[in-house]
């Protein structure tokens, strides 16, 4: 069982086209560089591999990466892009299901443990992560900073996206760290379609307590893939933890 919202047949049909900004090289070379170098000469898994925007040019890299997925449609998109020798993948939830292997280099990018919508799932994450990892091995999520500090009294919701393209807005729950991304997209017609996902927000040290759980131990957090300092302005955040060389797993 899982809380997290399931990505259809149509989601995954159009997922590329309107993530087509983070397939960009600009992008992705920097966070493929950076997982890369972390994985060195292991294997990596990614939690919630998706279409394979992060996967697939990492295994070009040379980086022999596995993953675990929750939408049976995003993994037959994938399948269009690499075989299953070349990236295999379990369908299933990335807060218990686990696959052969020990990794050096376990991520999830994307704000995707957000999809986990309890704290129990997402304690669960982290420590299915440590299970997977090899003796020293890392553990990096990428994820934004809850934009709570944006809202004004009274302000229901945080806009992410203004163009005539996209109208993206995100509305939170404080109480049970609840959130909900609004999207508004123009049609070739000129009408609008809405879709809308759900995420449990988390705040970095809410993540050092969860890897800390997990028996991971803090090394590094960054503003972005190009290693930028963290700050209180930044929006985002790659944080990195590693499994001890004498680990048990918790
Ligand atoms: C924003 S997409 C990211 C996909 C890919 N990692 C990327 O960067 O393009 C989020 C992905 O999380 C997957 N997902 C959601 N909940 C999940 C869960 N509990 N376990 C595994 N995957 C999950 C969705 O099906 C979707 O493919």
């Amino acid at each position: 069982m899982t809380s997290s919202d399931l990505w259809d047949e149509d989601t995954a049909a159009r997922y590329d086209d309107v993530s087509a900004e983070m397939f960009a090289p600009d992008v992705l070379d920097p966070a493929v560089d950076f997982l890369a170098r972390l994985a060195g000469d292991g294997p990596a898994l990614e939690f919630a591999i998706g279409t394979g925007r992060v996967a697939v040019p990492l295994t070009a890299r040379g980086v022999r990466v596995s993953g675990i997925e929750l939408s049976q449609p995003m993994v037959d998109r994938l399948r269009r892009k690499v075989s299953a020798d070349e990236v295999p993948v379990a369908v299933g939830d990335m807060a218990s299901t686990t696959v052969p292997g020990a990794f050096s280099l376990v991520y999830v990018v994307w704000n995707s443990i957000g999809n986990l919508r309890t704290q129990d799932e997402q304690v669960r994450c982290f420590q299915n992560a440590a299970r997977h990892l090899a003796p020293g091995g890392r553990f990096v999520i990428e994820l934004w900073v809850p934009g709570i500090r944006r809202f004004p009294p009274g302000q229901a919701g945080v806009p992410f996206a203004v163009t005539d393209q996209h109208v993206g807005f995100d509305t939170f729950d404080m109480v049970t760290q609840q959130g909900t991304s609004h999207h508004y997209r123009r049609l070739g017609d000129g009408s609008a379609r809405y879709g809308f996902s759900n995420f449990r927000y988390i705040w970095p040290a809410e993540c050092d307590l969860m890897a800390r759980l997990a028996g991971l131990e803090f090394e590094q957090r960054v503003a972005d893939w190009h290693g930028a300092a963290f700050t209180s302005d930044s929006e985002s955040h790659v944080s990195v933890w590693r499994k001890p060389m004498e680990a048990t797993d918790s």
